[in-house]
């Protein structure tokens, strides 16, 4: 099939890329002509395991194609997908700006039927604002085309993008015309086998749907830091209640870990989005706002530990900082507790010296050269003259580090894991003063 996938960010390249990898023939469009260059020569702007060499190979066998000329993406695809950011706006609602664009460009450049699919994370109502802007664009063009638009959100997580899309646990269709369904089953028939995993609704519940998910999974989160405050205060070990709730089958053991906050482009955006929704048609989304003030809270967790650790003593210290990404295997910054902590390390006078396996580069991007931040080469690296180590993501080749050297290497030997990657008692018996999340007499 003939797909055209407006938007090269996350959600686009790996969907744009994984439909050609089944055999479609997609061309992807993007405003930003460095990106297209790039993507061209194999040049990928993000880092997600397995994808730089499907793009490679599928852009080679001329599957999957890239250009700014969004006339030639109209023309290309029976199928458009929008898979542009949404970006929050002033007061957190999500911004339909580039949403309404594509919906317009596809509109004023359509000479036949064509299945226009919201695939970017969008308010409940978007679809029917899309399909608005397309009639008015019709209208205006005096063009009487048939087109429909299918609501097709996508739950891929960064690290396992290219994995999450072959191998999708549900497609969610949203769609109000049944005819559309066999064009859908088409082309999502080859990430559809053994099982049916298209799940068919209205347009609105799909969109809510997308929300229902992300905010579900950010209340887990936000509900065992709660515990794990409540732990700390009782005396308790949040990591043996983890074990404990986790095996009743009806709570299980995902998406229950505590640590120092939830980041990245998703959980608080949409967290955010779905409250002003709420807001905005006069239903006080309690529960959401305290999922978002808890992990707001929780950012500054470590903080406070290093501040009692320190009787509040922070200038001129040297802190080395391991995991800057907001979770392991991707270089994405966006909302990460690393930040967080940085910026109130900075403020209280003190430096960072930091290592992260993969956002090096984006925390320069982000931050520029400083005085009071160091990027270090490894993590042993960060170690050298820094007072205390901590740890704000749980990168793999954190997990058994040499502890010798890290207690010969700091001037105090204090630990603050962000992520409870040791067991306490452990730590007390090699010598550190260690602070995990929720880990009761210990902290
Ligand atoms: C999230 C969802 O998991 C995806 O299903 C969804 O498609 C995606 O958002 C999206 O809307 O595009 P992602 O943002 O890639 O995916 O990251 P997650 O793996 O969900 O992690 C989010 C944050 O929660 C991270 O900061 C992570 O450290 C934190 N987390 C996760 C915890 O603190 N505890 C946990 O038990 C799990």
């Amino acid at each position: 099939m003939k797909v055209t996938v407006f938007g090269i960010g996350y959600v686009g390249l790996v969907q744009a890329a994984v439909l050609a990898e089944v055999g479609h023939d997609v061309m992807c469009i993007d405003v930003d002509e460095a990106k297209v260059t790039n993507l061209k020569k194999g040049v990928i702007p993000i880092f997600e395991p397995g994808l730089a060499p499907l793009v490679k190979e599928n852009y080679e066998a001329g599957r999957l194609t890239f250009t700014t000329d969004a006339e030639a993406g109209v023309a290309h695809g029976e199928i458009q997908f929008i898979a542009v950011g949404t970006p929050p706006d002033e007061d957190g609602s999500a911004d339909l700006k580039y949403v309404t664009a594509v919906a317009r460009t596809i509109a004023e450049h359509m000479t036949s039927y064509k299945v226009i699919i919201d695939k970017s994370t969008v308010p409940v109502g978007t679809a029917d604002k899309v399909k608005s802007v397309v009639m008015e664009t019709l209208a205006r063009r005096q063009a009487n085309l048939p087109f429909d638009v299918v609501s097709n959100p996508e739950f891929l997580k960064e690290g396992a993008a290219v994995s999450d899309c072959m191998k999708p646990e549900r497609i969610i269709i949203g769609t109000d015309n049944n005819q559309v369904l066999d064009l859908m089953r088409e082309l999502y028939g080859p990430f559809n086998r053994n099982h049916d995993r298209m799940v068919i609704m209205d347009i609105r519940s799909a969109e809510l749907t997308k929300y229902a998910a992300n905010c579900m999974l950010a209340t887990k989160i936000s509900f065992m830091n709660e515990m794990s405050n409540l732990a700390e205060l009782l005396g308790a070990d949040i990591e043996k209640v983890r074990q404990g709730i986790g095996s009743d089958s009806r709570i299980g053991y995902h998406f229950i870990y505590p640590g120092c906050g939830y980041g990245g482009s998703c959980f608080p955006k949409d967290v955010q989005a779905l409250i002003r929704t709420a807001e905005h048609i006069g239903y006080q989304p309690v529960l959401l706002q305290a999922v978002e003030a808890v992990n707001a809270k929780q950012k500054h967790k470590l903080f406070s530990f290093i501040q009692r650790h320190f009787n509040g003593d922070l200038k001129g210290r040297t802190f080395a900082l391991w995991g800057l990404s907001f979770k392991p295997n991707t270089d994405d910054m966006r909302e990460s507790s690393s930040r967080v902590l940085m910026e109130t390390l900075w403020e209280a006078g003190a430096k960072v010296q930091a290592f992260d396996p993969e956002a090096m580069e984006e925390t320069q991007r982000i931050y520029g050269t400083r005085s009071d931040l160091a990027l270090m080469g490894t993590k042993e690296a960060a170690l050298q003259g820094a007072d205390a180590l901590i740890i704000c993501t749980e990168w793999q080749n954190f997990r058994a580090p040499d502890f010798d050297l890290i207690k010969a290497t700091l001037k105090h030997a204090a630990i603050f894991d962000g992520r409870n990657l040791y067991e306490p008692e452990r730590m007390v018996q090699r010598g550190f003063t260690y602070y995990g999340i929720g880990r009761g007499a210990s902290v």
